[in-house]
Order: C-alpha cells, then sequence, then structure tokens
C-alpha cells in the first residue's frame, strides 16, 4: 500500500543542533569532494582530516570507496547475508540511477552528521552535477549555504590513468569494467566549486588540503587562531 507523506511527521528533538555545535564548540558543515576516480581527492581528504584534527576539530571523513563495503554495498555482497530479492532491490552498482542513490545516501549521512556538529569530508566521485547539488541544497536546508563546500579534485584523466593505483582503469579499457567514469561514463565538472585543486600539478596533498582549510578559516567553519 502507498504510504501517505502526511503520515510521516517530523518531530522536533530536544537537543538542538545550536546546542550540539556548542557542545563540540564548532560549526557542523560538510566539503564534498568530487573528482575522477584517481583524481587524489581520498588522499587530500585524508591530509584535511589530520590536519583539522590538530587544530581539535572533531571530524569524520566518508570515503566512497569504503561506503560501498557497507551503506552503498553492492548486489553480490548484499546476497550473502539478504538473499537475491533484497541484493536486487538495495545492491549499489555504478549505472546513472545507482550513482544517483549512492551520491543521496552519503549525502543524507553526511547532512546528519553535519547536524551533529561533525566537519563532514566526503570523498566521492559524484559525477553527476545533479546529484551533487541535490547533496547541497539538502545540507544548506538545515542550516545556511556556507555549511556546504564543494571542492573539484581537477586531475587530467591522462594522470588518473597512468597512476590507475587500482589497476581499474586498465580493467575498464579491456572492457572487463562497465560504466567507468571517465573511460565509458561521463564526468560532469562542477560550474562553480568553492575550491578548485589542480591536481597532477607539483604541489603535495599537504599543501591543497592547507589550500581548503583556509578557505575553511576564511568562511569561519574552522576558528582563527585567538590574537595572542
Ligand atoms: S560514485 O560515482 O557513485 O560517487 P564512488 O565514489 O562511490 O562512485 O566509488 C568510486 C570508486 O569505485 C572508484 O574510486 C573506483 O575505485 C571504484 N569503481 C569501481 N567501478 C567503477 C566505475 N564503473 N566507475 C567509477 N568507479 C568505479
Amino acid at each position: 500500500m502507498e504510504i501517505n507523506r502526511s503520515d510521516i511527521v517530523w518531530h522536533d528533538q530536544s537537543v538542538t543542533r545550536e546546542d550540539r555545535e556548542s557542545r563540540l564548540g564548532q560549526k557542523g558543515a560538510v566539503i564534498w569532494f568530487t573528482g575522477l576516480s584517481g583524481c587524489g581527492k581520498s588522499t587530500v581528504a585524508n591530509e584535511l582530516d589530520r590536519q583539522l584534527g590538530s587544530l581539535g576539530c572533531v571530524t569524520m571523513l566518508l570515503d566512497g570507496d569504503n561506503l560501498r563495503h557497507g551503506l552503498c554495498a553492492p548486489p553480490s555482497v548484499l546476497a550473502e547475508e539478504h538473499g537475491e530479492g533484497f541484493a536486487k532491490r538495495f545492491g549499489l552498482g555504478f549505472e546513472e540511477i545507482d550513482r544517483e542513490e549512492n551520491i543521496r545516501r552519503v549525502g543524507a549521512v553526511a547532512a546528519l552528521m553535519a547536524s551533529a556538529g561533525l566537519i563532514t569530508l566526503a570523498a566521492l566521485v559524484s559525477p553527476y552535477r545533479r546529484d551533487r547539488d541535490r547533496v547541497r541544497r539538502m545540507v544548506s536546508a538545515g542550516g545556511c549555504e556556507s555549511d556546504f563546500l564543494e571542492v573539484f579534485v581537477d586531475t587530467p584523466l591522462e594522470i588518473c590513468e597512468k597512476r590507475d593505483p587500482k589497476g581499474l582503469y586498465q580493467k575498464a579499457r579491456a572492457g572487463e569494467i562497465q560504466h567507468f567514469t571517465g573511460i565509458s561514463d561521463p564526468y560532469e565538472i562542477p560550474e562553480s566549486p568553492e575550491v578548485h585543486l589542480h591536481g597532477g600539478d607539483d604541489r603535495s596533498p599537504a599543501e591543497q588540503a592547507a589550500d581548503v582549510l583556509s578557505v575553511l578559516k576564511m568562511r569561519k567553519i574552522v576558528g582563527l587562531p585567538e590574537a595572542e
């Protein structure tokens, strides 16, 4: 039977987002890294996570590759525990509609974490602009525009393919993997990302993470050190 939308009612919680943020002494936010597989987004996100930690910030890193082991697992993983029907219905692959659901799930988790006051880093290929923009709207709906920052890790395909850390580009070229972003599937570049990093140049991941950190400071997501 169809579920009536009006039968699902929001219940206001006693402890507000502001309460949670003031407990942590910081503002929640979502920093969304997007770019081709092998572009370096996870590396820069990990580095930023470390830098934020050393400033005393409470953070979480949501990495696409890792989430696909649990929350966004493929049908082959789900089938073992839940059976074929369930796996077919809820397992995710890399077709456009699967990626839409992947980004929706991870976006919703990131928004929840931000509302718990965490500085939440997410690193996913997220090749479709529409999916990324939906996350931006969802996150911004709970607070203000500056709660969401898109970081485009813009590394030329040739460099990503040369790095090929997991050997997936080689498989995609050989036709062993379908729908591979950049080879047999599109990547829609962000139109106006808050941060545009150029991967493959001679700057280290630590320097690139520091670029993102300075935007976070400028936007007061991370506090500036108190003047002596
Ligand atoms: S997304 O497009 O839905 O955002 P996500 O970031 O979760 O993708 O996962 C991408 C990772 O899955 C890549 O880094 C790569 O290791 C692996 N992968 C396996 N198959 C594909 C594919 N067809 N396209 C892109 N990445 C793939």
